[in-house]
């Protein structure tokens, strides 16, 4: 449980009441009571009002919204302050303010512009950290602690000279000399070389491509150092207040920071959602980061910390969320996992950079539309407060890892078409259409309970992962690995045995050629057999490649060009288990039969055969199942269940079947009804 305080599902948002009189707050207690909201993030851009100087702080204001809260049976999750620096402290420590690439320093009047390695920073967020915890260890409000906010959303590497001088000394630590990172990064390409530490500095602007290694290492080092201030902050609060638990928001499709990495000291997962609410939006997209975060600790309960209540202001256009869209994608969240719904923010902000981006209560007031509904889901999810602490359990999973998305994006590669995330999501997206749970695992995960795993693009093989994927398969596991893996090692650099590296002997393959195909250029997906719903043949376009099966069997063929007819689709028996390798892209379809292929040869089964359109989760307790059934369709479906439920919401019994509206959804529970 996230907070013994606090044993429902989280609702409420951001609360930032400095931007109103006091007037308004009274007001605002009224309606989150009837709104059901039962907790808000507090003081996420307060650090200005906090703290007028270096020397003064001024809690009063804070002290009476805390205890405003309290009173009326409202918690805090609690934020550090630390997303944006007052300006007074911008202009007395002007190495707070992060650099560019090209050297030129940021102004403050923005927010979350700082650099992460920057002393003045640390240590003056510190010294606010430490009074917050001590000043609030005690309060009854006190559910959760927020530390800063979307680390690294607008400032994700900083080029100052401080942070060369750190980028040294991590470099030190990872590599003892100046030798090392010589032969690590290939220095004598293009006259790299350096004798000395104080020649290495960050990648900064330069005449053509950077070192790719040097970027790479980088981007690891900016990731560190960031998780540093993290890392401080946590440090403080923990001893201060070790009973509470502690979490910072992360975000969709994020690159700059190895979450895997980071989620090993968060206590709670939560996260920031903002899907284009357009007709053509692809549900696939957001249902891979619910099921990303929850992986990410092992399939603990994570929650939406923030999410609009209908329109957001920083895209081109910014459509509205139609009615009922805002109440299904919030239930989509706890379907996956999430015990808590949160949005960005409570009252929408009549002045500022936000002004025009939804709130919990909007511009219009009560009497609208979006606070209705914002009223209502309160409402049901109160009715659900059984659910928390469940868990999903899947048989399937995909390995995501934060470095080879880094290194395969580099800039020289061979397509610029080639996008990490699309690759894990063409795999992702049919068993997601399946209704087939699915984790997003890291690359030395235990892969042992899973029946079904794939490792897209697994372009860079970092030690211990050929291990770890011989020992699944070995043991009688299914691997399925896709084109332009095996290639380099953790340095980024090639393998010298040829492609795919290390995984040879596992796939049974060698790799001779591989052939980035421009936009107009395709292919053939020939099937030598017909394997249940894989056969005939499909298109194929992005990439050829020139495999030559060693023990693999080929159970598809290039069907043109100069490789036509070499293996694009080989499978290798490794011991007790299958090893899959797919050379090419080919069209949704083949994906499609082929994991309905695999599942079936595996057991795999989906939660619930549903129609087009409708998502349906599983989440099990000791003594009951929950099944979520949400229709995403513009028409009303009707979805075959089998067994006796009850749903959790409307308090009605359903059997064989359930018929849901456009937009609607069923909590249904299973067990001691
Ligand atoms: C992010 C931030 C919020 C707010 C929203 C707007 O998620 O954390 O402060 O700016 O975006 O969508
Ligand atoms: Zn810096």
């Amino acid at each position: 449980m996230i907070s013994k305080k606090l044993p429902q599902i989280f609702y409420g948002g951001d609360y930032s009441p400095e931007q109103w009189p006091e007037s308004v707050w009274l007001d605002d207690m009224r309606l989150m009571k009837q709104a059901g909201v039962n907790l808000v993030s507090v003081g996420i851009f307060s650090w200005a009002l906090l703290q007028p100087n270096e020397d003064t702080f001024d809690f009063q204001w804070f002290d009476k919204l805390l205890d405003l809260l309290a009173e009326h049976g409202i918690y805090v999750d609690l934020a550090t302050a630390t997303a944006a620096q007052p300006a007074w402290l911008s202009k007395k420590y002007p190495d707070v303010l992060p650099v560019d690439e090209k050297g030129i320093r940021f102004s403050y009047g923005s927010r979350q512009s700082y650099c992460p390695n920057s002393p003045s920073y640390r240590r003056l967020s510190r010294e606010l950290v430490r009074r917050l915890a001590e000043r609030y260890r005690n309060h009854p409000a006190l559910a959760l602690w927020h530390i800063n906010n979307e680390y690294a959303c607008h400032t994700s590497s900083c080029y100052c000279d401080t942070c060369a001088e750190a980028f040294r000394v991590w470099l030190q630590n990872k590599y003892g000399s100046v030798a090392e990172v010589n032969e690590a990064w290939g220095t004598n390409f293009w006259s790299q070389y350096y004798y000395h530490w104080d020649e290495i500095i960050p990648p900064r602007y330069t005449s053509t491509f950077s070192n790719p290694s040097q970027v790479l290492d980088y981007q690891r080092f900016m990731s560190d150092s960031i998780f540093e201030l993290y890392q401080g902050e946590y440090d403080i609060i923990k001893s201060v207040t070790p009973d509470i638990l502690i979490t910072t928001n992360f975000m969709v499709d994020f690159k700059p920071l190895d979450y895997f990495k980071w989620a090993k000291q968060i206590d709670v997962i939560s996260w920031d959602s903002y899907p284009n609410p357009e007709p053509d939006y692809d549900l696939a997209i957001t249902a891979f980061n619910h099921d990303l975060m929850r992986s990410l600790k092992g399939g603990q309960p994570f929650f939406l910390m923030e999410q609009a209540s209908s329109q957001i202001n920083w895209r081109p256009y910014n459509t509205n969320k139609r009615p009922g869209v805002m109440n299904l994608w919030s239930k989509a969240a706890v379907a996956r996992g999430a015990d808590g719904v949160m949005f960005f923010q409570w009252r929408q902000s009549v002045k500022g950079a936000e002004k025009f981006h939804s709130a919990m209560v909007p511009h219009a007031g009560e009497n609208s539309r979006v606070y209705q509904e914002i009223a209502q889901l309160g409402k049901e999810l109160t009715k659900l407060s059984e659910i928390i602490d469940t868990r999903i359990k899947a048989e399937t999973a995909i390995i995501f890892d934060y470095e080879n998305w880094w290194a395969v994006e580099y800039q020289q590669h061979p397509s610029q078409s080639l996008n990490y995330l699309d690759q894990l999501r063409n795999f992702y997206k049919p068993l997601f259409e399946l209704n087939i749970p699915t984790d997003i695992v890291p690359v030395d995960c235990d892969l042992s309970h899973y029946q079904l795993v794939i490792a897209p693009l697994l372009y860079m093989i970092k030690p211990g992962v050929k291990e770890n994927l011989e020992k699944y398969v070995a043991a009688g596991g299914t691997l399925i690995v896709s084109f332009f893996s095996g290639i380099v090692d953790e340095t980024d650099g090639v393998f010298g045995e040829g492609y795919p590296g290390p995984l040879k002997e596992l796939l049974g393959i060698s790799v001779e050629e591989f052939d980035a195909l421009e936009p107009h250029m395709a292919n053939k997906v020939r099937l030598v057999r017909e394997l249940g719903d894989l056969k005939g043949q499909y298109n194929c376009s992005l990439w050829g490649e020139m495999v030559k099966t060693d023990t693999a069997a080929a159970l598809a063929l290039f069907g043109e060009d100069y490789y036509g007819g070499a293996p694009c689709l080989t499978e290798n028996q490794y011991r007790q288990g299958k090893a899959y390798y797919l050379a090419t892209q080919p069209e949704p379809e083949f994906y499609r039969d082929f994991l309905r292929y695999l599942c079936r040869t595996n057991h795999i089964s989906p939660t619930l055969v549903a129609p087009t359109g409708v998502e349906v989760t599983k989440r099990k307790g000791k003594e009951a199942e929950y099944l979520f059934i949400l229709n995403h369709n513009p028409d009303p479906v009707t979805v075959n269940i089998s067994g006796k439920y009850r749903d959790l919401i409307g308090d009605q019994e359903y059997e064989r079947s359930v018929s849901l509206d456009s937009k609607a959804s069923l909590v249904l529970k299973r067990g001691n009804i």
